[in-house]
């Protein structure tokens, strides 16, 4: 896809540059002083972030789709208005298909790079109380996503669900374990939407896991002895936690999605999502932030 005149007028020379991503998509590279990332349009999709002599943090397959209408595999899929499969719809909602628009790109004093992205308008959304959508995402020394929903509407509720869908590379799942959830009910996916609750301080994954933890705010760590790093995930304004791996049989049947690749990835998302879903009132803004961290274990 061409970049605009409009999409130039913005970059920031030496930080900020759009260029051809796969699949012919728009994507930002974005160079700070601590690190780099890149972010297709596509979704506002944030598909790389790296710090300077670290691996990268976010998990790409390798078999992702880079293509209108199907969302792209790794990185930071960005889940609204819906969890999860919803039928004759597309599973976690439209807002990660969609080319988002870019509304502005801004420099801190600091040398922090902010992308501020808004949601179009579209046939599914017009099905919806009137509302906005807007999504920052910061690069520095850390990478942090915001996504505001407001509800533009005069008298009516908006109801969603919404959940930043981050996918975190790791040396090697068996030598990884996530942390912060001891005591928080969780539902597992993998059976039936059974609710259980969570007994361990550090959580290991050695079969298909797929958990939504509710009414949760605190922090979650991944930690991870093979890449010697932990990776600390603060957010604000969610209350679920979602920890997912695919492990050998979910990963043969995704066909954007290497049958091995589980050995190097696990997703721990935030958001609200099944009973935490939001009821926005009329003329009210919701905000759901993550801030990702790395340090050393
Ligand atoms: C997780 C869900 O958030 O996303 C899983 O809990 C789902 O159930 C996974 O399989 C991937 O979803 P998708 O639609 O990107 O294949």
């Amino acid at each position: 896809m061409a970049t605009t005149q409009w999409q130039k007028k913005l970059e920031i020379p030496g930080r900020v540059f759009f260029t051809e991503g796969n699949g012919d998509l728009s994507k930002l590279k974005i160079n700070t002083a601590w690190s780099e990332a890149e972010v297709y349009l596509h979704g506002a999709h944030v598909t790389h972030f790296q710090k300077k002599n670290e691996p990268p943090l976010l998990f790409m397959s390798q078999f992702s789709r880079f293509q209108d209408g199907s969302p792209i595999r790794g990185g930071i899929p960005l889940i609204f208005p819906w969890f999860g499969s919803r039928e004759g719809q597309p599973a976690h909602g439209f807002a990660r298909t969609q080319e988002w628009e870019l509304r502005e790109i801004a420099q801190s004093p600091d040398g922090q790079v902010a992308l501020r992205l808004s949601l179009p308008d579209s046939p599914q959304a017009a099905l919806l109380p009137k509302f906005t959508v807007e999504y920052c995402v910061t690069i520095g020394q850390t990478l942090a996503a915001e996504l505001i929903v407001t509800n533009e509407s005069k008298d009516q509720d908006l109801t969603f669900e919404n959940c930043l869908h981050t996918y975190f590379q790791v040396g090697d799942i068996s030598a990884v374990s996530v942390t912060g959830l001891k005591g928080v009910d969780y539902l597992d996916q993998t059976e039936n939407f059974a609710r259980k609750t969570e007994r361990l301080d550090h959580i290991k994954v050695s079969s298909e896991t797929d958990r939504i933890y509710l009414d949760t705010t605190a922090a979650t760590e991944i930690h991870d002895s093979k890449l010697q790093r932990r990776i600390h995930i603060e957010t604000a304004g969610s209350r679920s936690t979602v920890v997912w791996n695919p492990w050998v049989n979910k990963s043969q049947q995704m066909p954007d999605f290497g049958n091995e690749e589980f050995h190097q990835m696990i997703c721990v998302e935030s958001g609200n999502v099944a009973e935490n879903k939001i009821t926005l009132p009329a003329g009210k803004k919701s905000s759901l932030k993550i801030v990702l961290s790395t340090l050393a274990l």
